[in-house]
Order: C-alpha cells, then structure tokens, then sequence
C-alpha cells in the first residue's frame, strides 16, 4: 500500500499547478469584486450582498483573501479582508439579524484577522460573536437555536461549523465556558443527528422545553431521511474540528463513520458530490461545494488517526479535489467562478439568488482554495 509521503509527493506537481491557477484566477477576480460580499455566479459574474450584510455567507469572500495573504503576503488582500470585517460592525452591534452563522461570519473574519496579524480589535469582535453564539444555547434543550422567528427547537447540522469559535474562545479566554456549550451542542448533534448508516439529518426540531426530538424537516435536501451533501460534509468537517478542540475520541469516530457513507456514495458517483445523495435517479443536480467541504474534513481526518489510517482519509480528499477540478472547475479568467456545479438547495423555493447547479457559490470556493492550502502545508 502506497505510503501518505509518496501519495503527496506523487501528488505535488498536481497540487502546486492547481495553487498557481488558483492564485492567477483570484488576483484577476479581486480587482472586481476588492471588499465585496459575493455569494454566488450569475453567467460567471458574483453578486453582491452588502444590502443584506446579516446573511451567513458575507465572510467567505474575506476567508479566500486571508488565505491568499498568508500564503503569498501581499498586502492588498490583507487590507480588502480588514475592510469587509470592519463593514461587519454594523450586524455584530445591530445585533437584532444575528443567528448562529456569527460562528463562519467572525470565524472566517476577525479570527483569521486576530490569528494572521494579533489585531486586537478583531480578538475583540470575535469573542462578542462567541458570546452572541454561547447565547443561543437551549440548556433545557441541550443544542444551540439554529435560526430566529418560530423555529425556538431547531437546530441543524451546519452549526457544527459554528462551534469551533467557541471552542477557540474558550482558549482565548481560558474560560471554558464556552467550550461545555461546544460540547453539549456537538453531544446533542452526535446523538441525534448522526443516524446508525453513518448518513445525517440536516434539521433537528426539538422540544425546547426538554430537547425531545420532535421532527426531523426536510431542510435543503430532497427530502427528510434523504442525506443532502453539504450537510454530510459539515458533518464530517464539523465532527472532525471538535475532536481536535476537545480530544473527545466519540467525535473523530463519528466524523469517520459519516466520512466512510459518504466516500461509499461518491465511489459510485465519480467523486463530485450529487446535491443529495438520496435524490431520484433521474436528477443529475450536482453540488460541487458539498465536494470542497468534505475534502477539508477529510483531510483533517487523515491528520488525526494513526499512520495506517491516513491513507484512506487523504485519497478519498484528493480524488475529490481531482474530481472537482477537472469536471466543475472554470479556469477561464472572464468568469468569476472557481468551481461551478454547485448548489444552494434541492428545492430552492422563494430563495432568489439560489444557484441550482449552474454556477459557483462562495463558500464552495473558499473551501476548494481551504483544501489545497491544506495539501500544500502537508506537503512541507
Ligand atoms: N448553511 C447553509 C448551507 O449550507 O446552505
């Protein structure tokens, strides 16, 4: 069996050549979209969402020029990521619009700011977001309140991606009050989210009274008891981070068993993610985001099990990543997207600036250049 340093070093030349397109594309794109908030391609131009700056994707574009900085420091992608956080104020102190996405909007944000630079505003604003987040804890519940309006026992599989900015103020603070909240959070996902096949729910209505599982809606996937990918792959990325924050050995396990339905399911489909893995035979809806994610979850899974272990994690990441690239990536410097194939639900409804497999969304961006930061670090 091939060893994890020949599998990186066969790797390598494929790895650097897709960093230097990724690199080329995104000095073109920045000169566009600078301090923007894209969310999502329309025939391969980004929109922009600051009129509605309280939506959970506005960060992902300031993540991508903080990856960009760390890797090449060149100044213009620090000072664009500092203005769109700066922009930010006004939802952190508005407060009224927050839900639990403050964890990727300040995450993504003030924590790669904080974490890049020791910019001590950004501790700052970061750590209002966690108490923001540590707020929405249902403690008769046991999970922390996904959304506002008259969804008080919702929860769903995402905010596993939101907790590490607790586990990281935890830290910060050396207060670990907020990571017992992570904890109760992710214990309450493992035990009722995570099925026995290894697939997961995307919505968990409980009795906010006393946590009791009420519901289980269909959220962005097909249907409910259908597996909709993203939500599988926050799972995966989500489980993992926890067991790292915590040493908890229950949530590396659970990160693995999703991770081996998941890879199970892609094996069969050419390793870029269908927009559910559930969904009926005649749809060919893809979501090329769901991919990016679950390589930075797996990815992080091979980081975490013994040597024996790796191998499978880290293939299984760079088939998608392979996947990904050649079958949705879009190289073309006249359209703004890295990847395309993605999208934003199975059943997109009243959302209007859904993208149904027929263009980029951010995040699914970010994640992609995520993964192959990643790559390259372990290349080292
Ligand atoms: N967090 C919502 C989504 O993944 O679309």
């Amino acid at each position: 069996m091939i060893t994890v340093n020949k599998l990186l070093q066969n790797q390598s030349s494929y790895i650097e050549d897709c960093w230097e397109r990724i690199e080329g594309k995104l000095a073109v794109t920045i000169e566009r979209i600078k301090d923007g908030m894209p969310h999502s391609t329309f025939d391969g131009v980004y929109d922009d969402w600051q009129d509605q700056k309280s939506w959970w994707t506005n960060t992902f574009w300031a993540g991508i020029l903080w990856l960009l900085y760390r890797e090449t420091k060149q100044e213009h992608y620090k000072e664009y990521a500092q203005s769109i956080e700066a922009k930010m104020d006004e939802v952190l102190y508005g407060y009224d619009k927050l839900h639990h996405d403050v964890g990727f909007m300040w995450l993504l944000s003030s924590v790669m700011n904080y974490e890049l630079t020791g910019n001590e505003q950004s501790k700052q604003r970061a750590m209002l977001a966690a108490n923001i987040l540590s707020a929405r804890a249902n403690i008769a519940g046991g999970y922390i309140r996904a959304w506002n309006g008259d969804k008080e026992g919702w929860a769903i599989i995402d905010c596993m991606m939101n907790i590490p900015l607790l586990f990281w103020a935890s830290k910060m603070s050396k207060d670990d009050r907020f990571k017992h909240i992570g904890i109760m959070h992710a214990d309450k996902t493992m035990n009722h989210f995570v099925r026995e096949d290894g697939s997961v729910h995307h919505i968990v209505s409980f009795d906010p009274s006393n946590g009791e599982v009420l519901d289980t809606p269909r959220g962005q996937g097909y249907d409910s008891g259908s597996s909709w990918s993203r939500g599988q792959s926050w799972a995966v990325y989500g489980f993992v981070q926890a067991y790292q924050w915590t040493g908890k050995q229950e949530y590396l396990h659970s990160a693995k068993r999703i991770a081996h339905y998941v890879l199970t399911c892609l094996s069969q489909t050419g390793y870029v993610p269908p927009c559910d893995y559930r969904q009926p035979a005649e749809s060919s809806l893809l979501d090329s985001s769901a991919g990016a994610i679950l390589a930075c979850g797996l990815i992080e899974i091979a980081k975490s099990v013994p040597e024996a272990e790796k191998i499978l994690y880290l293939q299984g990441a760079i088939s998608i990543l392979k996947a990904l690239d050649t079958q949705c990536g879009v190289w073309d410097l006249s359209d703004e997207a890295l990847l395309t194939n993605a999208t934003s639900a199975y059943h997109p409804g009243a959302f209007k600036r859904a993208v149904i497999g027929n263009g980029a969304l951010i995040y699914g961006d970010y994640y992609f250049v995520e993964a192959i930061c990643k790559l390259k670090e372990m290349m080292k």
